[in-house]
Order: C-alpha cells, then structure tokens, then sequence
C-alpha cells in the first residue's frame, strides 16, 4: 500500500490518502488467560478528539497501548495515519515519532532542567541540533504556559506544571496526533484546570486526540465523540450529549452514576 512506512521502502512515507488518523479493526489483546480487548472496532479522524471513559480495568490503557504497539495486539488491525502499525515489517519507532503519549506519570528526567528535557528527544531521536531543539521547545514552553520555567529541574515545580512540560516534550515532537491516558488523574484537584486548559487549546488548534479521563466536564465540552468501554468492548459511542447527557446502555448509566457522584457508590448495594 502507497501510504505504509516500512523498513523494506527505505525512505519517507507518503502521507495516508484516507482521513483517519487512527483506524482499529476486530482488536483483541490477551495477557495470558485474561482476555483484556475483546474485539475493539474505532476510527479517529484528522483532527477529531475522541474521549474513552469506563470502569477501571475496562481496557482503556491497553486500548491506547496498543495504537502505538507499547502492547502488542493479538490479533486485528491498527493503522496510524494510514499506516498499518500490527503489519510486521511496519518501522515501528517511525510511527511512534508521530504519535505523541502523555500517561499520568510525567516521567521527566529528574537531573535534567525543563529546557534539557524537551530537548533530549528532539536531539537523540530527530537528530535536531541544539539550536533548533530549544527554539522548538521554548515555543512548547510558551504553548503550555511555561515560558519562565525554562531553567527549573521538575522536582521544583508542581504536579499540574511537571505535566504540561510533558505534553510540551510530547509537541516538541510534532506529533501527528496526540494520545492521553488519565493526564490529571494524579494531580491535585486544584492543578487539574491548569491542564486540561493546555488540552483545550490543543483541541481548538486542530491536534488530533485520543483521551482518556474521568473528567466528564472536560470530556462534554471538548470531545468530538466519547467512547464507553466496559470489560473490554465497546459499549456506546457518539456525541457528548448522547453519551454523556443521554446514555442508552445501563452498564454507562451505572458507570456515570459511580463518576459524576463517587460517595453514592460506596454506598452498599
Ligand atoms: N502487562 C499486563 N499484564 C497482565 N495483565 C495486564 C497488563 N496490563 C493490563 N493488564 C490487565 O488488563 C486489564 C485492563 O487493564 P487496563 O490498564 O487497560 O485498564 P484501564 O481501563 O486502563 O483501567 P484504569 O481505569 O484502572 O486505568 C486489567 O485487568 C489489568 O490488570
Ligand atoms: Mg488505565
């Protein structure tokens, strides 16, 4: 196919001639016994953001893993921006340059300043030279709100800020298109803004999202589309409003009773 990047072509691929950024067909992923993606069918547009939510366990982690093959599937088919990234001769380390990955965790490297860490990736992954890495991540910087922390080592600053310089690592990338797994679940609640700002912004400039979160204010107002998982299929999936105001399915009533008023679910049955 004229739009795959493999090992065997040898030079740079072609942009994908379809519209999907993201495209998962009859996805299954097993750990052993536990038959965790039990048929996972998504499409995600240029541009488009799509929010996943569900209970925990559900399989949106691996569900994200596995569009940049941190899991391997089991079998099915994941293309990333027309490219197939399950086919075996698939240049794997060149899909992922275009997929930016934001988890909790910030993992920034706790020795380097905020400036080293944007840069460190840029330089050893995209042969950029030392110059063009920090113009690139000062205008991250920016785009995250961090311009004076650009001397700062993560340990001084706070959880919300450690995780926009991650998102502003992931930009300095230039990533095709993002993916988010539960980016302010470890965040003080009152650092949580700060954050999903950044992805607002991301979202109104076109970036292309795939999200994980709990935060349904978040997930209402700046999703294309939300996606309910439940043990490891596809519940129900469609507009904020249906999914979020209006859901058809008991299993997301349930799961959005549990979120929307967590003390009403440790109530006993
Ligand atoms: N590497 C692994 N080895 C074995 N089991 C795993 C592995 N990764 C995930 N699992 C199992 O797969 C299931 C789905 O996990 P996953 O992390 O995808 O769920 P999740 O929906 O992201 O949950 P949470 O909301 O708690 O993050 C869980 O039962 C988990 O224990
Ligand atoms: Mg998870």
């Amino acid at each position: 196919m004229a739009a795959s990047i493999k090992k065997k072509d040898g030079g740079p691929g072609t942009p994908a001639e379809s519209g999907e950024a993201i495209q998962i067909e009859g996805l299954h992923k097993s750990f052993g016994d536990l038959e965790v993606l039990k048929g996972i069918d998504l499409s995600v547009k240029r541009g488009e953001v799509v929010c996943v939510i569900g209970p925990s366990g559900s399989g949106k982690s691996t569900l994200l893993r596995c569009v940049n093959l941190l899991e391997e599937p089991t079998s099915g088919k994941v293309s990333v921006a027309g490219t197939e990234v399950t086919d075996p001769d698939v240049d794997i380390d060149r899909v992922r340059r275009g997929i930016g990955m934001v988890f909790q965790a910030f993992n920034l490297f706790p020795h380097l300043t905020v400036l080293e860490n944007l840069g460190i990736a840029q330089r050893r992954v995209l042969g950029r030279d030392k110059e063009l890495a920090e113009r690139t991540a000062r205008h991250n910087l920016e785009r995250v709100g961090l311009t004076d922390k650009e001397d700062a080592y993560p340990a001084k600053l706070s959880g919300g800020q450690q995780q926009r310089v991650a998102i502003a690592r992931a930009l300095s990338m230039e990533p095709e298109l993002m993916l988010f797994d539960e980016p302010t679940s470890a965040l003080d609640p009152e650092l949580v803004g700060d954050v999903l700002a950044v992805m607002r912004k991301l979202a109104k400039e076109g970036m292309t999202m795939l999200v994980v979160t709990h935060e349904m204010s978040f997930a209402r107002e700046v999703a294309d589309r939300v996606v309910f998982m439940d043990e490891g299929v596809i519940v129900e999936q469609g507009t904020p409003d249906r999914v979020v105001g209006d859901p058809q399915h008991p299993r997301t009533r349930s799961f959005l009773a549990r979120v929307l008023d967590p003390a009403a679910a440790q109530l006993p049955e």
